[in-house]
């Protein structure tokens, strides 16, 4: 699924996932007799705090000086880039329409939208994919993605801003969902949950027979766990990021921790994991013949230690943390113990940067 404001270019294009937390830049070649994916760039910046709060765009200047050191730091060349949207500005549904040709839809969609979307029709870009399950008679079923233009025109102008072009605007669960397809067989009756767990949203996306059956954004995610332990400890926020991240101070000493923040962690986990299943459970109640059968976790928030098992303790499913580079190469220049590190990150970023590497 391409949801593309495309401004159409056919160059090797930046995956660019401009996250709250930090931003990832992600450039891949096709090399080799089967043009196979190599990771050729990576950059990651960070962002000051509150740059972006609930998918709003507070400090335009901060995210594009961001984006410019993400670039930087990776040695990027290209300037096409695709980025990717999420929360509540957007709209993913599958609805049935009269059977048509793609060239009618294309002319009636906005109508057709007007009917399914909570906004004016005039303030969205709007895009559509003609599925391939049969509808009842006559009908044909139809996945609709609407995105304000209000959150677009932000995302243009921070990466105009920052000196680039930006080519496609995509939805960041199906980037996630094009980075696990890469990586991962998948049989096409399978249902598979795929959650990307970042700092301040969680993005659901329940794929069944190759399209996405169910999305969802949750706004409890890392940022959660870092809060409780900054009022259980009564530090600021960067302090209690840091000894959640187990990270030294500027003296270089580890943060003694103290009983209280695993208790928070264990407390904001069993949170996040209730939220998810809540979304998981409303599919399998409104969905017949669709069983979950495996979850798989990415993101920062997916690296809380103990969350992978508490998942599959409370569900009973098949959880797994995605490795977005199961059959991607690292180019030899990159470190490969940094990549390890942040390969749970880049769910986002590898899936946007394969929207141009054609194979
Ligand atoms: N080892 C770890 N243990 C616990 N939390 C971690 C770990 N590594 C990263 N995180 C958390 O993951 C989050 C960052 O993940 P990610 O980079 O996927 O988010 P983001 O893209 O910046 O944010 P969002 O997608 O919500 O806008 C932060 O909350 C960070 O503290
Ligand atoms: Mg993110």
């Amino acid at each position: 699924m391409n949801f593309s404001l495309s401004l159409g270019s056919k160059k090797s294009m930046v995956g660019l996932d401009i996250g709250s937390s930090t931003v990832k830049a992600v450039e891949l070649t096709s090399k080799g007799k089967h043009r196979e994916f190599e990771l050729s760039h990576l950059g990651i910046s960070k962002l000051p705090a509150e740059a972006i709060v609930q998918g709003a765009f507070l400090n335009s200047g901060a995210i594009a000086d961001a984006i410019r050191e993400a670039i930087e730091t990776g040695k990027i060349k290209s300037k096409h880039v695709a980025a990717a949207v999420c929360g509540h500005s957007v709209i993913v549904k599958k609805v049935s329409l009269p059977m048509m040709t793609r060239d009618e839809l294309e002319e009636q969609i906005r109508w057709e939208a007007e009917q399914y979307i909570p906004f004016d029709v005039n303030e969205v870009n709007l895009d559509f994919q003609i599925m391939e399950s049969a509808g009842t008679e006559g009908q044909m079923d139809v996945l609709l993605v609407a995105a304000k233009k209000d959150l677009i025109d932000d995302y243009v102008q921070v990466i105009t801003e920052a000196g680039l072009i930006p080519a496609t605007i995509d939805v960041a669960s199906f980037a996630v969902e094009n980075t696990f397809e890469a990586n991962y067989d998948v049989r096409p009756d399978e249902v598979v949950a795929l959650v990307y767990i970042g700092a301040q949203v969680v993005n659901i996306n329940i794929v069944s027979e190759g399209v996405p059956a169910f999305t969802r954004d949750i706004t409890t995610a890392g940022n959660q766990y870092t809060e409780e332990i900054q009022k259980a400890l009564s530090i600021s926020f960067d302090e209690a990021e840091r000894i959640k991240l187990g990270e030294a101070d500027s003296d270089g000493d580890k943060a003694v921790v103290p009983a209280e923040v695993d208790e928070a962690m264990r407390t904001v986990t069993d949170t996040v994991i209730g939220e998810i299943s809540r979304s998981l459970d409303f599919f399998a109640a409104t969905t017949a013949d669709s069983r979950i059968e495996r979850v798989i976790l990415s993101g920062g928030g997916a690296k809380v230690v103990g969350f992978e098992a508490a998942f599959r303790e409370r569900t009973g499913l098949t959880v797994e943390t995605l490795n977005p580079l199961a059959r991607i190469m690292p180019s030899s220049k990159l470190d490969l113990e940094m990549l390890e590190d942040v390969a749970p990150t880049l769910g986002v970023g590898i899936g946007l940067a394969m929207r141009r590497v054609e194979i």
